[in-house]
C-alpha cells in the first residue's frame, strides 16, 4: 500500500521516470523476446494460451513509454506513469509464465518437433529471466529514503520536488526500522534544516516528519533532541497557520513523550509559554485540544515515573489558563481540559488553593448545568461521561482542599 501510493507520489518528478523508463528499455527487450519465443512455442502446440499471447504481444512497448515521458512533463507525466505501473504488473505475470514454461521437460513434450531450443538454451534463460526478475524488483524502502535525502539535500531543488520528497519521507518514515535508518542515511539534518524553510508548507510537513518519526522511539527521539530541534519546534508552536502550529505540536508531543531530557529540553526552550499562549490566545479548538493533550501526557508521565520536573504544571497562571476554557463550549475541549485538570490536580507539586483562587468549585458547578441543559438529543449521552468526570475533578479537588487545610492545621 505504502508502496503503491509512493510509486504515485512520485509520478511527475521527470528524471525518475527516465531512469525507470532508461532502466526498462534495457531490460525490457531481451525479456520480451525469450518470452515471445516460449509463447510462439508453446500457442502453436496450444490453442488455447493464444490470447494469452496476443494479450502479452500488445503490451507496452519503450518507444511509447519514452514518447510519453517527453511530452508527459508535470501534469501529463502522471498518466505515463501509470500505465507504467500497470505495465510492471504485467510483465510480472509474463516472466511468472514464462518461466512455468520453460521447463524443459515440458516444453520438450510439448513441442516436440516444433521446438529448436536445446536444453541447454533453455536451462541459461530461465536463470536469465530470474536475474532479470530480481533486477526489475521495487526499490527497498532504503532505496527510497535515499532518493528522498538527496532531494531535500539539494538546495536547487522546486519547493513541489521538495514537498513531495517530504510527503514521501512522512510515508517512509512509519516502520520503525525505517525511522530508526533515518539519520543513518543523513535524512535528520536536511528535514530539521527545513523546518525554518521560507515556505509555510514546507515546515509544516518536516515537523510532520520528525513527529512521526519519534512517535514511541527514545533512539530518534533523542537524535533530533541532539540537533536542537526542539527550539525550533517551539517558536513554531506559535505560527499564526493553525496547521504549522498543530503539527509543530505533535512532533513536540512526539518528541518529549515519556522523554525526561526532552521534557527538561522543553521547559528549558520555554515551551510552557508557548503552550500557555495557544491555551488562551488561539482561537483554534484543534489546536488547544492538542496543547491541552500534551498538558494531560506530561503530568501523567510525572505521576507516574515519580520525576518532577516541570514546574510550569502547578503554576498558578497557567492552571488558571486550563479552568477558563471550561467555559469553551465544546464539549469535547471541555472533556479534554477536565482530564488534564485531574491529571494536575494530582501532582503533589499542585496547591489546590491555586486551583480554588480561579473559582474552580463554581466553574465546575456552571458547567454541570450546561451538560444538563443544553446538549441535543445525540450529545446527550456524551455529555453524560463528560459529566461523570465533572464530577470526579470535583471530588479530587474537594479531598484534596480538605487534605490542605488539615495540614495547615
Ligand atoms: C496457459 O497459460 C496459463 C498462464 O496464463 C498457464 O497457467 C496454463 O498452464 C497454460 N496452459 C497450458 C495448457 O499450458
Ligand atoms: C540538484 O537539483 C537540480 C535541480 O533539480 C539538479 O539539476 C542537480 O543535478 C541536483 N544536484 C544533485 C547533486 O543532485
Ligand atoms: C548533503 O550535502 C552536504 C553538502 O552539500 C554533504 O556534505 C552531505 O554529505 C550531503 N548529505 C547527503 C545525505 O547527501
Amino acid at each position: 500500500m505504502a508502496m503503491a501510493r509512493m510509486r504515485c507520489s512520485r509520478q511527475s518528478n521527470p528524471h525518475r521516470i527516465l531512469v525507470v523508463v532508461v532502466l526498462a528499455a534495457v531490460l525490457l527487450l531481451p525479456v520480451v523476446a525469450t518470452a515471445a519465443a516460449a509463447v510462439v512455442a508453446v500457442a502453436e502446440g496450444e490453442g488455447e494460451n493464444r490470447s494469452a499471447a496476443r494479450q502479452w504481444a500488445t503490451g507496452k512497448d519503450e518507444g511509447e513509454l519514452v514518447a510519453g515521458e517527453e511530452s508527459g512533463g508535470g501534469g501529463g507525466g502522471s498518466v505515463v506513469e501509470d500505465e507504467f505501473a500497470g505495465g510492471f504488473g504485467s510483465l510480472d505475470s509474463m516472466l511468472q509464465w514464462a518461466i512455468g514454461n520453460s521447463d524443459p521437460e515440458k516444453l520438450k513434450e510439448q513441442a516436440d518437433g516444433v521446438q529448436k531450443l536445446s536444453e541447454d538454451d533453455l536451462l541459461k534463460r530461465r536463470t536469465e529471466i530470474k536475474e532479470l526478475m530480481e533486477k526489475l524488483k521495487m526499490p527497498s524502502d532504503a532505496d527510497l529514503m535515499k532518493i528522498a535525502i538527496a532531494d531535500l539535500n539539494n538546495t536547487s531543488i522546486s519547493l513541489e520536488d521538495r514537498q513531495r520528497a517530504l510527503q514521501e519521507l512522512l510515508l517512509l518514515v512509519e516502520p520503525i526500522d525505517n525511522a530508526n535508518d533515518l539519520d543513518k542515511l543523513g535524512g535528520l539534518v536536511p528535514v530539521i534544516r527545513d523546518l525554518t524553510n521560507a515556505n509555510e508548507e514546507i515546515r509544516t510537513t518536516s515537523a510532520w516528519v520528525l513527529g512521526k518519526a519519534s512517535q514511541n522511539n527514545a533512539l530518534v527521539q533523542n537524535q533530533i533532541l541532539g540537533y536542537g530541534a526542539l527550539a525550533k519546534l517551539v517558536k513554531m508552536g506559535y505560527a499564526t497557520s493553525t496547521e504549522e502550529a498543530v503539527k509543530a505540536l505533535y512532533a513536540i508531543s512526539a518528541l518529549i513523550r515519556n522523554n525526561v531530557n526532552g521534557q527538561e529540553a522543553f521547559y528549558s526552550e520555554n515551551g510552557n509559554a508557548m503552550l500557555q499562549h495557544i491555551l488562551v490566545s488561539s482561537s483554534d479548538v484543534r489546536l488547544q485540544k492538542k496543547a491541552v493533550f500534551l498538558v494531560t501526557d506530561l503530568a501523567d508521565f510525572q505521576l507516574n515515573s515519580g520525576k518532577s520536573g516541570l514546574p510550569f504544571l502547578s503554576d498558578s497562571v497557567f492552571l488558571k489558563s486550563l479552568v477558563d476554557m471550561l467555559s469553551r463550549f465544546d464539549l469535547d475541549l471541555q472533556e479534554k481540559v477536565l482530564l488534564a485538570i485531574k491529571s494536575v490536580l494530582k501532582l503533589s507539586s499542585t496547591e489546590a488553593t491555586d486551583f480554588e483562587s480561579c473559582d474552580l468549585n463554581s466553574v465546575l458547578y456552571r458547567l454541570g448545568v450546561q451538560l444538563e441543559e443544553l446538549p441535543s438529543e445525540e450529545q446527550k449521552e456524551y455529555a453524560g461521561e463528560v459529566d461523570e468526570l465533572r464530577r470526579e475533578v470535583q471530588t479530587l479537588f474537594q479531598n484534596k482542599l480538605k487534605e490542605g487545610t488539615k495540614i495547615a492545621l
